[in-house]
Parts: structure tokens; C-alpha cells; sequence
């Protein structure tokens, strides 16, 4: 399976939105990663709906909306009708995580369930079979720029172990938080399919170089 980079636009300059979105797009991103905040579920409030709007306007490329938000299911359609591609939901967000995955898919959107640092894998076991994908955050979210936390690699390959028995490979392994070109490779080894980066893209002066180097070393 090709691995697939997906710059998290909350280390972007907002100001400049649109050239900063074309100019990862050109130095060959594969996904978009719009980071939704509630000021609830996690400690930062950042973008909602009208921003994932004027994004799909602006570019080609799959919009990868990651929604940290309590009660997600009150949202879904709402994201979807502006235009993402793939809705993820923390799996601590909703007590009702199979009709919202559901609800996701009936919109005709690829669903993606996230799980904290903290939270296990057993609690997702049970919906593997109707996600596409699943997103290991390698940092407690809320913010972008945090430090990579090593243990949930072991998260990654006790799932792509599960994933591989169940004859799930289909279902993609995404991480998010704290990826650079020193880290990603083990990523990569762990069983990672995508991986969001958002400081070790958005941070550095030239976004070619910095793709370039990430994808390189996976
Ligand atoms: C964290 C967000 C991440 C974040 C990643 O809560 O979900 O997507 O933007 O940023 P870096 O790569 O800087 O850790
Ligand atoms: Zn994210």
C-alpha cells in the first residue's frame, strides 16, 4: 500500500490559507488534515465549516478532517456537505460510536475512528470491521508542535496485527502528532499507512525539501 503524507494545515498560516494549501499540494502531498477543535473535547478551539468550505474550493486533493469535537453525530453532515473527503471521530468523543461512523458512511465519506494516547485499542476492536480507517494520535491533541509519545507505536502494531488476523488491510493506519523525519520511519515499520505532519512541514522553509526528506525516510 503506497504510504500517504498529509500535511495538518493547523501549522499553515491562516492568513495565506489558499497559497500555503498549493504550496504543500505542489510539493506532492498526498491528503489535506483539517484540524476541527471544540474547545471542549480537547483545550484548543481552532476551525470549523466554513473554513473546510472555502478549502474545498481551493484544492484537489482529499480533504482528511479530523474532528475533535464532543458529539461529533451533531456535525457530520454539516463537514460533509463542505466537502470532506474523510471524517475521523475520536472513539471518546461519542457514546454511540457505530451509528456515527455509520452516519458518515451514508453520506458517502470514508470514516475514520481516532484514539488518544491514553485510550486502548480494545475499545475500537469491535467496529474495525466498518471503519476505513483508524488514527493513533502519537500526541494527547489540542495542539500542534507537541513532543512524539514513543508508547503508542506499540498501539500501532498491536492494531496492524489485529487488522492483518481479520483480514482487515484494507482499513488504514494514520498518525498524528509530534511526525518528523527523525521518528517517521519507525512509523513506518510499525505498520503506518498515512501520517499527518504538520510543525515538520508548515515549520520549515521550503515545504519541497521538507516532504521530500519525510517521505524519504519512511
Ligand atoms: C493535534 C492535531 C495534529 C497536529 C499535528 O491535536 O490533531 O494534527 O496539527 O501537528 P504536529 O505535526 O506539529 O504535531
Ligand atoms: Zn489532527
Amino acid at each position: 500500500m503506497k504510504k500517504l503524507l498529509a500535511p495538518s494545515i493547523l501549522a499553515s498560516d491562516f492568513a495565506h490559507l489558499a497559497d500555503e494549501i498549493a504550496a504543500v499540494a505542489n510539493a506532492g502531498a498526498d491528503w489535506i488534515h483539517v484540524d476541527v477543535m471544540d474547545g471542549v473535547f480537547v483545550p484548543n478551539i481552532t476551525i470549523g465549516v466554513p473554513v473546510v468550505k472555502s478549502v474545498k474550493k481551493v484544492t484537489d486533493l482529499p480533504l482528511d478532517v479530523h474532528l475533535m469535537i464532543t458529539e461529533p453525530e451533531r456535525y457530520i453532515e454539516a463537514f460533509s456537505d463542505a466537502g470532506a473527503n474523510i471524517i475521523t471521530i475520536h472513539a471518546e468523543a461519542t457514546p454511540h460510536l457505530d451509528r456515527t461512523i455509520m452516519q458518515i458512511k451514508s453520506m458517502g465519506k470514508r470514516a475514520g475512528v481516532a484514539v488518544n494516547p491514553g485510550t486502548p485499542i480494545a475499545l475500537i476492536d469491535d467496529i474495525l470491521e466498518i471503519v476505513d480507517m483508524v488514527l493513533i494520535m502519537s500526541v494527547n491533541p489540542g495542539y500542534g508542535g507537541q513532543k512524539f509519545i514513543p508508547y503508542t507505536l506499540k498501539k500501532v502494531k498491536t492494531l496492524k496485527g489485529i487488522l492483518q488476523k481479520r483480514e482487515l488491510d484494507h482499513v488504514l493506519i494514520e498518525i498524528d502528532g509530534g511526525i518528523t523525519a527523525k521518528n517517521i520511519y519507525d512509523a513506518a515499520e510499525a505498520g503506518v499507512d498515512v501520517f499527518v505532519a504538520g510543525s515538520s512541514i508548515f515549520g520549515m522553509d521550503d515545504y519541497g525539501i521538507a516532504i521530500s526528506k519525510l517521505r524519504k525516510s519512511i
